[in-house]
């Protein structure tokens, strides 16, 4: 049975009353948490969004009725209490916000009763993640769910304050769309009035805020919605959020300070963390070459080496044929790891053939100097002792090598350094390393199309100095993009745009574009540029990624209120379903099998 609030209103939130309020009588409503019932005096732990709050109750100040109704209550009931706010009679509880304190009830009543939830209400919870999904609504009441929603909204409204102050506009985009060009699949949407016709959800508002650039906005933002039909991965949502900017009359370096400026901002805003700027910046080479990454984590060494001068011509046929089909041999040197059994290396070996490499080879140092190697009986005292040198390698040591195409041995080394990080216990969660990566290549070969695409995408201007080379060596040409990386993830990437239109038409023929192909696609916005249209630059950053840093999660899920899991369904809804015979005939569409 429910009873009606009238004649109650909460006066304050169950977490937000302190020592400061003693003496004061207040209204508070919330969801039992615990109920403990010790004969002539009754404990309720009240919580609500803000925290939990202890009342007590005894007869003699409620009267008979509410005793009787507080014996009655059990966890996720839904009340509200009056009385006063006392010094706490009890043990002051270190670990809650309300602790040296608690309401001494006069009147309590129940405004909801609630069935046994399918699993218990709290911090931390040990329930497995799927059961939590299919209630979310249940999950979301946590404290440490509620905390990071919290923290996600304190976030946007930083950003929104920041922004309003440095004078961008907030300007919506559309969802239902044509393609965007961020090279995931799209999500499509079908057309009842144009039958065989479909909208696509937006992978970013990327192609619109351009436009609005050459309509004069200027400065535009927007927390903006865009769905990516792809793989999920922990750092990966089907649908997500984007604090996208776009800014006219800049370069690069313009966009760089201002994001840079929000980051710190927010950060600063959100969780008191001051952000050093300028944030440190690093070329793509030298990202690739040193942490085998384009988001390096900085916050430890471990970098890559190459040793393929030191080891050509020698007696290991794994390095020499490698490098003579054009390969690596690079390797890492894990400090004082000589001594790992051999059981992990194993591990590690195995781990590294998930990358596609064919093996991985060790040297260790032994203390006493002497080598244990799955590779030494094929070299000479002499080519090993070098091999050590050049990975500056000290007894004690474990060097491991990839050895294959340097993409791979890229890919490999910097997973592996950032496995055996973790392994070793050498990241700190309390160390932010943010970093501007920059100079990205433009172009990536792609196997699979048996063409160059774009790393980006296709309106990403080329730096000055390689324009030259767009249809000579596209290989070569970078690009004036950049990605802020932190602790090793992509925080957000943007990039100059290409505002001539002989230099997009040059680069749609570098990716193969036939202009009857770059004219259906993007006709719109190449049209808006023979109007008139300034020099921009912009950037978008995963809002979730960021939400995730700040509140030390490494599960996307964990920012996102109502998220999808692995086979993109939401658990709860159950998301995505059949639908109705007629609505699939009045778009004209049919299942096949
Ligand atoms: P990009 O594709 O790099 O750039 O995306 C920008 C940022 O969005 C986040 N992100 C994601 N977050 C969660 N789930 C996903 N599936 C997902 N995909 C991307 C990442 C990424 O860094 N229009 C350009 C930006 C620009 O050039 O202005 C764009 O979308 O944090
Ligand atoms: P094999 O001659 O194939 O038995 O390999 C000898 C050693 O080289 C083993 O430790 C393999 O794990 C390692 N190895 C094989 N392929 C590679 C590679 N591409 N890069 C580095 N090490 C490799």
């Amino acid at each position: 049975m429910a009873e009606s609030m009238k004649g109650l209103k909460r006066t304050n939130r169950c977490g937000e009353l302190s020592a400061a309020n003693i003496g004061e009588q207040v209204t508070v409503m919330g969801w039992v948490q615990k109920q403990r019932n010790k004969g002539g005096i009754i404990f309720v732990d009240l919580r609500d969004r803000a925290g939990i709050l202890q009342v007590i109750f005894e007869e003699a100040d409620c009267g008979a009725e509410s005793f009787a109704k507080a014996e009655k209550l059990r966890s996720e009931f839904v009340v509200a209490v009056a009385g006063r706010v006392e010094k706490r009679a009890g043990a002051v509880n270190e670990n809650l916000s309300t602790g040296e304190i608690e309401v001494r009830a006069k009147e309590v009543r129940i405004l909801s009763e609630a069935e046994t939830p399918p699993f218990p209400i709290e911090e931390n919870s040990r329930t497995k993640e799927e059961l939590r999904l299919k209630y979310r609504y249940l999950d979301l009441r946590r404290p440490d769910l509620q905390r990071n929603l919290i923290l996600r909204s304190n976030m946007t409204a930083a950003v929104h304050a920041f922004l309003k102050e440095e004078g961008f506009l907030e300007v919506e985009t559309p969802i239902l769309n044509k393609s965007t060009p961020e090279g995931a699949r799209d999500y499509l949407v079908p057309s009842r009035i144009h039958k065989g016709c479909f909208y696509a959800l937006p992978q970013s508002p990327q192609i619109f805020k351009q436009l609005l650039m050459c309509s004069g906005y200027d400065r535009y933002f927007q927390i903006a919605r865009c769905f990516r039909d792809e793989d999920l991965r922990a750092d990966r949502q089907p649908e997500f959020t984007q604090i996208d900017l776009e800014m006219s009359f800049v370069d690069q370096e313009d966009v760089m300070d201002v994001t840079e400026r929000m980051v710190a901002r927010v950060c600063k805003e959100a969780v008191g963390l001051e952000v050093a700027l300028p944030i440190k910046r690093m070329t793509w080479d030298e990202a690739m070459n040193r942490f085998g990454s384009d988001k390096p984590d900085t916050r430890f060494g471990m970098e890559l080496k190459d040793v393929s001068e030191t080891v050509a011509g020698c007696g290991f046929g794994v390095f020499t044929s490698a490098l003579e089909a054009g390969g690596s041999v690079r390797g890492i040197n894990v400090k004082g790891q000589a001594e790992m059994p051999r059981k992990k290396i194993d591990a590690l070996v195995e781990f590294a053939k998930g990358y596609g490499v064919k093996g991985l080879a060790y040297l260790a140092v032994l203390p006493d100097g002497s080598f244990k190697s799955s590779f030494a009986k094929f070299m000479t005292e002499e080519e090993l002792k070098k091999l050590v040198k050049a990975m500056a390698g000290e007894p004690g040591d474990l060097l491991l090598f990839a050895a294959d195409k340097l993409k791979l041995v890229w890919s490999v080394l910097g997973a592996l350094r950032v496995e055996l990080a973790k392994q070793l216990g050498l990241l700190d969660g309390n160390q932010y390393n943010f970093l501007w990566v920059t100079e990205f290549p433009q172009f990536e070969w792609s196997d699979e199309e048996e063409r160059y695409v774009a790393m980006h995408h296709p309106f990403t201007m080329p730096m000055e100095e390689d324009l030259e080379f767009l249809q000579s060596d596209p290989g070569r040409v970078r690009a004036k993009a950049y990605d802020i990386v932190v602790n090793g993830m992509e925080l957000g990437g943007g990039s100059v745009r290409i505002f001539q239109s002989d230099v997009q038409e040059r680069m749609f023929e570098a990716l193969g574009f036939t202009k009857e192909k770059a004219h259906d696609q993007f006709g719109f916005l190449m049209d808006a540029f023979t109007y008139g249209v300034p020099p921009h630059a912009g950037l978008a950053i995963g809002l979730e990624r960021f939400v995730m840093q700040l509140a030390k999660t490494d599960n996307i899920r964990d920012v996102i209120a109502f998220p999808k899991v692995k086979d993109a369904s939401c658990l709860m809804s159950e998301a995505p379903g059949t639908v109705d015979p007629k609505q699939l005939e009045e778009l004209c569409l049919g299942i096949t099998e």
